[in-house]
């Protein structure tokens, strides 16, 4: 009870502090829909790993929380660097953050079924590498590299297609792009 009381009070006289406001500064970022000619420009590499960099890290893991969905990439928010959010545990605890992501080594071949916070309520059928092996900078500049599977490794495929340009729906035939298209557009004008 002590320790409640005691926090509160350090929140309270510490009203600026910058761990509070950072906290408060977090933002939701409106989520560019697909086919936003801006989700189709490749992304620059970030070449530090500022403070701007970790508040924009931040802000689109609130943002991938919120929607809800299990990644987002940075060129979804209309910031074009190479920057994305990933968790894709049941207990939305194992956030990923990775920086100037490098898919190194690939392996083997699946199909998944997917789908994308920028073409909401469609989904497809994808040619995704089985295992891949992922070099990347964390929050700290640090650079790690592991190997993923399963629905981690299709995450990780899906969003560092977005920092090349490229939306999943461009994997399926020609045909049923137009009709997602027509879908989409259909919405928007009914939502306008
Ligand atoms: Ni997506």
């Amino acid at each position: 009870m002590g320790v409640w009381a005691n926090l509160f009070d350090f929140l309270d006289s510490n009203a600026s502090s910058p761990v509070v406001e950072r906290k408060t500064q977090m933002a939701l970022l409106p989520i560019l829909h697909y086919p936003d000619p801006r989700l189709f420009r490749r992304a620059a590499r970030v070449t530090a790993v500022t403070d701007e960099i970790r508040r924009l890290a931040a802000d689109m893991a609130e943002t991938m929380y919120a929607a809800p969905g299990i990644g987002l990439a940075a060129t979804q928010v209309n910031v074009p660097l190479r920057v994305i959010v990933v968790d894709v545990s049941e207990e939305r605890n194992e956030l990923l953050t990775l920086i100037n992501p490098e898919i190194v080594d690939r392996q083997g071949e699946v199909m998944s079924e997917e789908g994308c916070l920028s073409v909401p309520g469609i989904y497809g059928q994808v040619p995704r590498a089985a295992q891949i092996r992922v070099r990347a900078w964390n929050e700290e500049g640090e650079t790690v590299e592991f190997e993923a599977d399963g629905l981690l490794s299709v995450c990780i495929q899906h969003e560092v297609d977005h920092l090349e340009g490229r939306v999943f729906v461009q994997y399926l035939s020609p045909l049923k792009q137009e009709r997602i298209r027509a879908k989409l557009a259909k919405r928007a004008r009914m939502t306008a």
